[in-house]
């Protein structure tokens, strides 16, 4: 009878409080506002834009549609416009905008010494 009463990284999901991992990509200044960049996470391509506002979201890099350069895209306030076949996307939430495809969203912000950490 053992009792799991410590937090601990232990990565099971309970939906209760912060067991997310932070992993840092680097200073959110890599990014020019406006822009997207490609980052690898554990194997998984996501792409990271941070706003002119300044604002960060994380998106999954290929296009749902036919797997276009997402972080390419052209960004306008959170609408992202694939620069393939021009689906529209808000990258905040992910909706699709034109379209019928939305994107996978990932947890991202900027800590206190400027870097982009992305929860997991
Ligand atoms: S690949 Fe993005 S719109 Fe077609």
């Amino acid at each position: 009878m053992t009792a799991h009463s410590e937090t601990g990284h232990s990565g099971t999901q309970q939906g209760a409080t912060n067991l997310m991992t932070e992993i840092k990509l680097g200073p959110a200044a890599n990014i020019p506002a406006g822009q997207g960049r490609v980052y690898e996470v554990e194997g998984e391509r996501i792409a990271v834009f941070r706003t002119r506002g300044g604002d960060v979201y994380a998106v999954q890099a290929e296009c749902p549609h036919r797997g276009g350069p997402l972080a390419d895209g052209l960004l306008g306030g959170t609408t992202l416009i694939c620069p393939l076949h021009s689906l529209k996307f808000d990258i905040k939430t992910g909706a699709a905008l034109f379209g019928d495809c939305g994107l996978k969203t990932f947890p991202v912000a900027v800590d206190a010494s400027g870097q982009v950490v992305l929860l997991r």
